[in-house]
């Protein structure tokens, strides 16, 4: 199979300082930042750890649609670690952002398993996923479409929905995926999103799932979050 160069990693545009002292990056290819402008890290605990009650759970098992700049990843360890719990964390990305603006988005982090992932982070689109182990974290990334990809039934206790907004992003919001994200929950797991937009919420309720608004993080009044039953 070919595999483009390097420079044709997805390309990104500037670091961005958010006001939590945070950072995120603008996809010159999407014209979006990857995490909230008002506060990326805030964004990352508030609506996708603390929105699907990650931070709560004795041994979460996550899901995450794509993987961006590994703000929500980080996020979501920082918690783990603080609580003692393991953490098993799945995502899929299809547009690999070069390790530079992962280095510099998060720079200061020092957990093994971010230091681990930058070594390991591909300078291609990888034929297939990469899988990390590093005390308690246990991360797998597939480097593919998720819209072809055979999802895990019935697992996740949590699920972060965070493609880039429903407009320039659509395939990732529409009621058909979402109905398939929806299976990957296990009994009483949660989707977060940050988005709370009408067709969004018809479509998280026409999956099945129990659709409950929450107090958006900074810059936003809403988010989402869709919890499945027992
Ligand atoms: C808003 S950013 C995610 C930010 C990320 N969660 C973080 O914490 O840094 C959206 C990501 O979804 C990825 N994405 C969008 N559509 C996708 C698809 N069909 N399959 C896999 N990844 C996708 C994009 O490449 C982008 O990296």
């Amino acid at each position: 199979m070919d595999v483009p160069p390097d420079d044709l990693l997805t390309p990104t545009a500037g670091i961005i300082t958010t006001p939590d002292g945070s950072r995120t990056a603008l996809s010159a290819r999407y014209g979006e930042t990857y995490s909230s402008r008002h506060g990326a890290a805030t964004q990352a605990r508030q609506v996708f750890v603390e929105g699907s009650g990650t931070h709560e759970h004795p041994a979460p098992r996550v899901l995450e649609i794509g993987f961006g700049l590994g703000v929500n990843f980080r996020a979501t360890v920082a918690d783990t670690l603080r609580r003692e719990v393991p953490l098993r964390y799945v995502a899929w990305e299809f547009d690999p952002a070069r390790v530079d603006i992962l280095r510099d988005v998060a720079e200061g982090e020092a957990h093994p398993i971010w230091t681990l992932l930058l070594e390991r982070w591909p300078s291609t689109v990888p034929n297939g996923p990469i899988h990390l182990a590093a005390g308690n974290v246990d991360l797998t990334i597939h480097f593919e479409d998720v819209l072809n990809a055979e999802l895990p039934q019935g697992w996740a206790t949590a699920l972060y929905l965070d493609g880039f907004s429903p407009t320039r992003n659509p395939e990732v919001w529409t009621p058909g995926f979402v109905a398939r994200l929806a299976g990957t929950l296990a009994p009483r797991g949660a989707l977060a999103t940050y988005s709370a937009a009408g067709h969004v919420r018809r479509s998280l309720a026409a999956a099945g799932l129990t659709v409950e608004r929450r107090p958006g993080a900074p810059g936003k009044r809403e988010c989402l979050r869709a919890v499945r039953g027992a």
